[in-house]
């Protein structure tokens, strides 16, 4: 059977990028594949999080991940740093990662220039612990949005170079994967291309209903178009790709005809947007609520994730020191 993985790293609240990007498939997939669905924290201290944040986020987006519908009885759900063999297997494959093509990365090239003061080492062998998350359970369907692609062509590559260093056919090559559909991005409400955290545009899915209106009705628009199916603006595409995603089909279409003619008023099309973004993510809220605070349920979920995670983790780890050569007396 195929085996499915992904992860997302734990930097506080999840929001609709994450859950349309990547959530939203994992739970698709739980029933059909073999699937490891966990929280990459060791990741995260690539931005030095204080101790009490990092478990606090660690427990969000545990917390999160059940309350959008992950099931720990169909899927394999724990967290990186329970799961030492993923940093040996990291630190055996960067002896084959070279430093020029992990400089190159598009990824890499950007954090660079997002926390200038902060360049260490874990951000340029990033995607080789990303590489070592994926190989060391052979994942072959990775469930993640479009930024991520960087990440698994380097993953591939790595799976390639290994099997042809030690001439075996060893590791499967992985690809980024949205379930029946092409890769999404589920864009920013003040215009840019991206919904993300960093971007400070996001509506998260632990925001209260007061909050989330505030948010779209104040998301950017422009003057409105003044003739007949008029090219839009970036801005108010972005609101129909959300609209696509949140609404009723005929209610996008509504708007659509509305655009066409001239006739729309985009502080209709918020409110009904914002009301439809609410009506989405209000069961998911109250979940996340009841789910956060209950800690003898979620060291269960992660004790039954931790030993499936390192039983299929330490077979191939026992496999790959075989191959390279680390015999017993
Ligand atoms: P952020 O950009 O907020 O830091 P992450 O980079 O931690 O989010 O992404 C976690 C997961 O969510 C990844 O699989 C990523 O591809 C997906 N994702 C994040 N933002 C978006 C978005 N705007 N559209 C689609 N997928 C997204
Ligand atoms: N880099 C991913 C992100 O920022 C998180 C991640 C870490 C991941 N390891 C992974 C995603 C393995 C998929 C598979 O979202």
């Amino acid at each position: 059977m195929e085996i499915v993985l992904s992860g997302i790293r734990p930097t506080g609240n999840l929001h609709m990028g994450n859950y349309f990007g990547a959530l939203q498939n994992f739970v698709k997939m739980q029933h059909q594949y073999k699937c490891y669905f966990f929280i990459a924290d060791l990741h995260s201290l690539t931005t030095h999080p204080t101790p009490a944040d990092l478990h606090g986020n660690v427990r969000t987006v545990l917390a999160e991940y059940l309350a959008c519908g992950l099931d720990p009885e169909a899927a394999t759900i724990f967290v990186q740093s329970d799961v030492p063999e993923i940093s040996e297997l990291y630190l055996l494959l960067n002896m084959n990662a070279y430093i020029g093509e992990l400089e190159r990365t598009t990824t890499f090239k950007d954090k660079v220039r997002a926390q200038p003061d902060n360049v260490n080492a874990g951000l340029l062998t990033y995607p080789v612990l990303q590489a070592a998350d994926i190989l060391i359970h052979k994942a072959t369907k990775v469930p993640v949005g479009k930024d991520q692609k960087p990440h698994l062509e380097i993953t591939a590559k790595y799976a390639r170079r290994f099997n042809q260093l030690y001439k075996v056919d060893y590791f499967p090559e992985p690809e980024a994967f949205n379930f029946g559909e092409s890769l999404i991005k589920v864009p920013g409400l003040d215009g840019s291309g991206k919904m993300g955290k960093s971007e400070g545009n996001g509506i998260f899915l632990a925001d209260d209903p007061k909050v989330i209106r505030k948010k779209v009705m104040s998301a950017v628009t422009d003057a409105g178009p003044t003739v007949s199916n008029q090219d839009m603006t970036d801005a108010v595409k972005n609101l129909f790709t959300i609209m696509d995603i949140v609404s009723a089909p005929d209610t996008v279409l509504h708007f659509r005809e509305k655009y066409n003619t001239c006739e729309i008023r985009y502080g209709d099309m918020k409110k009904q947007l914002a009301e439809d973004i609410v009506t989405y993510l209000t069961p998911i809220r109250e979940k996340i609520n009841d789910i956060y605070n209950n800690n003898a349920y979620l060291r269960k979920v992660v004790g039954i994730g931790t030993e499936k995670a390192r039983e299929s983790a330490s077979k191939t780890l026992r496999e790959v020191r075989e191959i390279i050569g680390f015999r017993a007396f």
